[in-house]
C-alpha cells in the first residue's frame, strides 16, 4: 500500500487529508471523529478577538444548491452540491477554547494526527495575541487573512494586497514560533504576491484559497436564499483553485509548503490538488455534508489512485503536472485546428 507521508514546513503527515476549519471542527468531539476517520491534521474552528465575530455565528444559515441552484436537502447529497452559507466563529471564552485545544491535541497525539489552532483576522495585534496564546497548547496555528465573510460582517477582516498580507504575517510572526499557516482569499487582484508576501515574511505554509461570495435569488419566493448574501464553494471551484495552487508552486519553487483547498470532493480531487503543486489539502464541504466519513473515503480512493498507479508514495505526483505546463507562448499550434462549434454554422 501507498505511503501517504507528506512533509508541511516543520512537521511530516501521516496524510495529506485534512479536516478544514469549519463548523464540524468547533467541538472537541467534532475533532475526535475526524482525527477517529483519519484526517492527518484537523484545523479548528476560526477564533478571532471580536465578540462580533462570534455573535456572527447566530445568523448563520447553510444550504445546499444542486447544478441548477435549487436547493437539495441535507440527505439527499450527492456530494457535488455547492455549500451555500453564511458562518461566524466559534462562541467561547479565549480559557474555554484553549482548553478545548489543548484536550483535543492531546487525543490526537495519541492517534498520529495534530490539531491546527486557527485565527480568523480582526485585527494584526489581536491575531497575534490568540497565535501565541494557541501555540502553548498546539503545534502549528492557521491565520485565515480572506474570510469572505470580512466583506460583509466588520468583525472579520478579508486582505487583498500584498502590503497588508506582509503587515499581519510580521506582526503574527513575532509573537510565535510554531509552524504558522496562512490562508489566503480567492478575491484578489494579487494572489501569488500575497502567497509571495506571507512567505517571503514568516508564513512557513501557504493555504488557499478561500471561498468567494456569492447570491442567490430562489425563483419560487423571490426572496435570496438564506435570506441575505454568503460564501460559496464546490465542485465548479476546483479548477480555480488548482488554477492558483499551481500558479504559486511554480511562483515560490519546489521546496515551499503548500495547502490546496476549496473544491476537493474526494480522493480524486485531492490527488488534482498535488498534482498541481499542493502538499496536502484541507476539506469543509465533503465534512459538513458527508461528516468525517467522507475523510475515510477520501484517503481510501487517494490510496487506490496511488496504487492503481503503482506509485509507492506521494512525492512524485506533488506538482508533476505544474511541470509539465507550458505556457501560452510555448505551445505549438493545434493542428489540425479543433473547431467543434463549426457543426452548428450553417
Ligand atoms: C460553513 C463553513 C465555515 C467555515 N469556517 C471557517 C473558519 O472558521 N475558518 C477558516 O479559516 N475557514 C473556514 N471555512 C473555510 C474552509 O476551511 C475551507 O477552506 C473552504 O470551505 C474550502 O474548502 P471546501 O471546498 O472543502 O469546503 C469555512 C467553510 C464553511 C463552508
Amino acid at each position: 500500500m501507498a505511503d501517504l507521508s507528506t512533509r508541511l514546513a516543520g512537521f511530516t503527515l501521516a496524510n495529506p487529508v485534512i479536516a478544514a476549519s469549519c463548523e464540524f471542527t468547533m467541538t472537541e468531539e467534532g475533532i475526535r471523529q475526524c482525527v477517529d476517520a483519519g484526517a492527518s491534521a484537523v484545523v479548528a474552528k476560526s477564533v478571532n478577538e471580536s465578540p462580533d465575530a462570534a455573535k456572527q455565528l447566530d445568523i448563520a444559515d447553510y444550504t445546499l444548491l444542486d447544478a441548477g441552484l435549487n436547493p437539495v436537502t441535507w440527505d439527499a447529497t450527492t456530494g457535488d452540491e455547492t455549500l451555500f452559507s453564511q458562518s461566524g466563529l466559534a462562541q467561547s471564552t479565549v480559557d474555554d477554547w484553549l482548553a478545548m485545544l489543548e484536550s483535543a491535541q492531546g487525543y490526537a497525539r495519541t492517534q498520529g494526527s495534530m490539531v491546527i489552532g486557527s485565527v480568523t483576522v480582526a485585527g494584526a495585534e489581536g491575531a497575534a495575541n490568540l497565535a501565541r496564546l494557541m501555540a502553548e497548547v498546539v503545534p502549528a496555528v492557521e491565520i485565515n487573512v480572506g474570510a469572505p465573510h470580512g466583506r460583509e460582517a466588520a468583525a472579520v477582516s478579508q486582505l487583498t494586497g500584498a502590503d497588508a498580507v506582509e503587515h499581519y504575517v510580521r506582526t503574527i510572526r513575532a509573537a510565535t514560533g510554531v509552524p504558522l499557516i496562512v490562508k489566503l482569499p480567492g478575491q484578489s487582484g494579487d494572489i501569488i504576491g500575497m502567497a509571495e508576501a506571507a512567505a517571503n515574511h514568516g508564513a512557513d505554509v501557504v493555504a488557499m484559497i478561500g471561498r468567494l461570495n456569492g447570491f442567490v435569488p430562489n425563483l419560487q419566493t423571490w426572496q435570496p436564499e438564506l435570506r441575505s448574501w454568503g460564501a460559496v464553494g464546490g465542485p465548479w471551484m476546483l479548477p480555480v483553485s488548482l488554477y492558483w495552487v499551481s500558479k504559486c508552486r511554480k511562483a515560490l519553487g519546489d521546496r515551499f509548503p503548500l495547502i490546496g483547498t476549496n473544491g476537493a470532493r474526494d480522493g480524486l480531487d485531492v490527488a488534482r490538488f498535488l498534482l498541481s503543486g499542493a502538499n496536502a489539502v484541507e476539506l469543509a464541504t465533503a465534512l459538513l455534508t458527508r461528516g468525517p466519513e467522507a475523510i475515510r473515503t477520501t484517503i481510501h480512493d487517494l490510496t487506490s489512485y496511488l496504487d492503481q498507479h503503482g506509485m509507492p508514495a506521494l512525492g512524485e505526483l506533488i506538482g508533476a503536472s505544474v511541470r509539465q505546463a507550458k505556457t501560452y507562448g510555448e505551445l505549438a499550434p493545434v493542428d489540425p485546428p479543433h473547431r467543434p462549434w463549426e457543426q452548428f454554422l450553417r
